[in-house]
């Protein structure tokens, strides 16, 4: 499915560190597969703004979005990261207290996949099981290990 594809991209470009998701079991990925919504939005359009409330996090499916950051609420927003196709964001209102940290806007059309906070924790669970059980190195475990605490701490 579209999950599937979106998810075994090679790591995509951003700045900041990113997990794949790509070790993730079939059966981890049907369970939130199931559970996605498939969300369009036009050029400009607000998909997260800094300092709402929010508990969704989001995989770009097509197209690209702005993170934008405002330091002080008198102050312009400054330009943070352009993400794409295969990238996420919205974790850290997951992660912590759920206010949104930055605005994301989309840049032309874009399609995200929006997960919500019980399948953001599948997801999550899913990457500490493997990391647990079946790796091939400990390389491997070791890059596992660290995606799943960021995701978790
Ligand atoms: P969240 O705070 O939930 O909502 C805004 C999102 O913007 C945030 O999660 C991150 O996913 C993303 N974000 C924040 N800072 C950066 C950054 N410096 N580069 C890329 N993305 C960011």
């Amino acid at each position: 499915g579209l999950l599937e594809k979106v998810l075994q991209r090679p790591l995509p470009s951003v700045t900041h560190h990113v997990p794949s998701f790509r070790t993730l079991t079939e059966d981890v990925l049907s369970k939130v597969a199931d559970s996605l919504e498939e969300t369009r939005y036009s050029d400009g359009d607000y998909i997260i703004r800094q300092g709402a409330t929010g508990d969704t996090f989001f995989i770009i499916s097509e197209g690209q979005v702005r993170v934008t950051q405002q330091k002080s609420a008198c102050e312009e927003p400054v330009f943070l990261s352009t993400l794409s196709r295969g990238d996420w964001f919205g974790e850290q209102a997951l992660k912590g207290e759920d206010v949104r940290t930055a605005n994301v806007t989309a840049v032309g059309d874009v399609t995200c996949l929006v997960v919500d906070r019980e399948s953001f924790k599948q997801l999550i669970g899913g990457l500490e099981t493997v990391s647990g059980n079946m790796c091939e190195s400990e390389e491997e475990k070791a890059s596992l290990e660290a995606e799943a605490s960021f995701f978790s701490s």
